[in-house]
C-alpha cells in the first residue's frame, strides 16, 4: 500500500489529535480507495490488452509519481509496440521491441557479428542503413530513416517483422552518426535505444585490413580474385602513429559522444577468442532469451602481422618503445 500513498503531499498524511482527525482519516481513506480503484482497473484494463508479458510493461505509460517506488523502472524505456504501416504484427503484436544500433567502424568485424545476431529467432539487424549519403544529408532524414527502422517499416532479407523482439542496424562511426551526436543521443535516450558498440583494440590490424580491403575491391574489380592473398600494404610510416591515434581518438569520442546511452562495449578481439561468451553477454544486454547463435562466415585466423605489411621492418622500428607496440605481436 505505501507505493500508493506517494502521490499524496506527505504533510497530509501526519496524523493529527484525534478529534480533528476522524473527517480527515474518512476523506483520505475514501481518496485512497479511488486511487486504488483506479490503479487496480487501469492494470486490469493492461492485462487485457497484452497478455503474458513481463510485469514491467502493464505500466508502459503508467507514468505517476508512484512510479519508482512500484517497480524497476529501469526497463520501461526500453520496451515498444511499434505499429508498422507496412503489416500487422498479428500474434506477436503483443511482444515488446527492443530497439538497438551497433556502432562500428570499418574493418572491426561488424559484419561477422551481424550475422550472429540474425542467427536469432527474434532478431532483425539491417545492415548498413546509412551507408546512402542521402539518409544521412540532414537530422531530419536521419531521423526519419530511424524512425522507419525502429517501427520495423524497413525491408531487408534479414526484417523477420512480426516476432521481431529486438530491431536494429549497424551504424558506422563515418556514416554521419559523429556529424550529429547531440540529436542522435537525444534520440537514443528519448526513444531508449540501446547500444551495442563493437570496436577494435588492435588499431594496427585495422588498418592494415583497411588498406588491403580497399585493394581487394579494386584488384576484383581489375583482375578477379587472384591476387588478394598476395597483397601486403605499405604502411606510411610519416603519418603512422598519427594515423593510429586518430583511429583511436575517433572511438573514443563516439564512447564521449554516446555514454549517457544504455549501452555494451565489445572488442573485437574479445568477441575472436570466444564468440559465444561474447554473444551470451549482447542476448542477455538485449534481454532477449537464449539461443545459440552461428554464423556462416568463417573466420581465418590471419598469422602474424609481419606477414602481411611490407615495410614490416620499418613498421616494427617504428612502433617498438611506443604504446602501439604491444600490438606488432598481438593475435588478433
Ligand atoms: C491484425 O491481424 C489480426 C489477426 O491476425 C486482426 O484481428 C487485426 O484486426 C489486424 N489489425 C489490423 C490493423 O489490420
Ligand atoms: C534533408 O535531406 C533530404 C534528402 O536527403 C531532403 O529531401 C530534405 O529537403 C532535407 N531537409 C532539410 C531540412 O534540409
Ligand atoms: C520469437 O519468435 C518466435 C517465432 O517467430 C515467437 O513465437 C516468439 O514469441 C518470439 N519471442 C519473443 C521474445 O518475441
Ligand atoms: C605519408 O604521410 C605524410 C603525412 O601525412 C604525407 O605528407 C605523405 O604524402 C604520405 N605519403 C604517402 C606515400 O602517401
Ligand atoms: C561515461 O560516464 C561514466 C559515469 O558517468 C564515467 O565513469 C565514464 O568514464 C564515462 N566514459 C566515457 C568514455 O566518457
Ligand atoms: C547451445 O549449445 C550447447 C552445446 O554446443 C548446449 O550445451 C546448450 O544447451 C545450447 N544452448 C541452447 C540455449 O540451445
Ligand atoms: C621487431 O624488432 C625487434 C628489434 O627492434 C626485434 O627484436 C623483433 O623480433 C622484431 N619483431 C618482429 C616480429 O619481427
Amino acid at each position: 500500500m505505501a507505493e500508493l500513498l506517494c502521490s499524496f503531499n506527505k504533510d497530509s498524511l501526519t496524523i493529527k489529535p484525534l478529534k480533528k482527525s476522524s473527517l480527515v482519516l474518512r476523506l483520505m481513506l475514501s481518496a485512497i480507495a479511488m486511487v486504488c480503484g483506479i490503479y487496480i482497473c487501469s492494470i486490469c484494463l493492461k492485462q487485457m490488452n497484452l497478455q503474458n508479458k513481463s510485469k514491467f510493461l502493464l505500466f508502459e505509460d503508467f507514468k505517476r509519481p508512484c512510479y519508482d517506488t512500484i517497480i524497476d523502472r529501469s526497463q520501461i524505456p526500453y520496451l515498444h509496440y511499434p505499429k508498422p504501416k507496412t503489416f500487422n504484427r498479428s500474434e506477436c503484436a503483443g511482444n515488446p521491441v527492443r530497439l538497438f544500433a551497433i556502432v562500428s567502424m570499418q574493418r572491426s568485424g561488424s559484419g561477422w557479428f551481424e550475422t550472429f545476431l540474425n542467427s536469432h529467432l527474434n532478431i532483425s539487424s539491417n545492415g548498413e542503413i546509412f551507408g546512402p549519403k542521402f539518409r544521412r544529408n540532414n537530422v531530419s532524414s536521419v531521423i526519419q530513416t530511424l524512425d522507419r527502422v525502429y517501427n520495423l517499416d524497413w525491408f531487408t532479407s534479414s526484417s523477420k517483422n512480426e516476432c521481431s523482439a529486438a530491431i536494429g542496424f549497424k551504424w558506422m562511426l563515418n556514416q554521419g552518426l559523429m556529424q550529429y551526436p547531440k540529436e542522435i543521443e537525444q534520440y537514443f535516450n528519448d526513444r531508449g535505444v540501446n547500444v551495442i558498440f563493437l570496436l577494435r583494440r588492435n588499431v594496427l590490424r585495422r588498418l592494415v585490413s583497411m588498406l588491403a580491403n580497399s585493394f581487394d575491391k579494386d584488384a576484383k574489380l581489375l583482375n578477379g580474385a587472384d591476387l588478394l592473398s598476395k597483397y601486403k600494404p605499405e604502411l606510411n610510416i610519416t603519418s603512422l602513429k598519427s594515423d593510429l591515434r586518430g583511429m583511436e581518438s575517433t572511438a573514443e569520442k563516439a564512447l564521449n559522444y554516446f555514454n549517457s546511452t544504455r549501452h555494451i562495449i565489445i572488442y573485437y578481439e574479445d568477441l575472436m577468442k570466444d564468440p559465444s561468451q561474447k554473444l551470451i553477454e549482447v542476448e542477455d544486454f538485449l534481454k532477449l532469451p537464449r539461443m545459440n547463435l552461428t554464423s556462416q562466415q568463417v573466420k581465418i585466423h590471419k598469422g602474424s602481422l609481419s606477414e602481411h605489411i611490407k615495410n614490416w621492418e620499418e613498421v616494427n622500428k617504428t612502433l617498438t618503445g611506443t604504446t602501439y607496440e604491444k600490438f606488432l605481436q598481438a593475435d588478433y
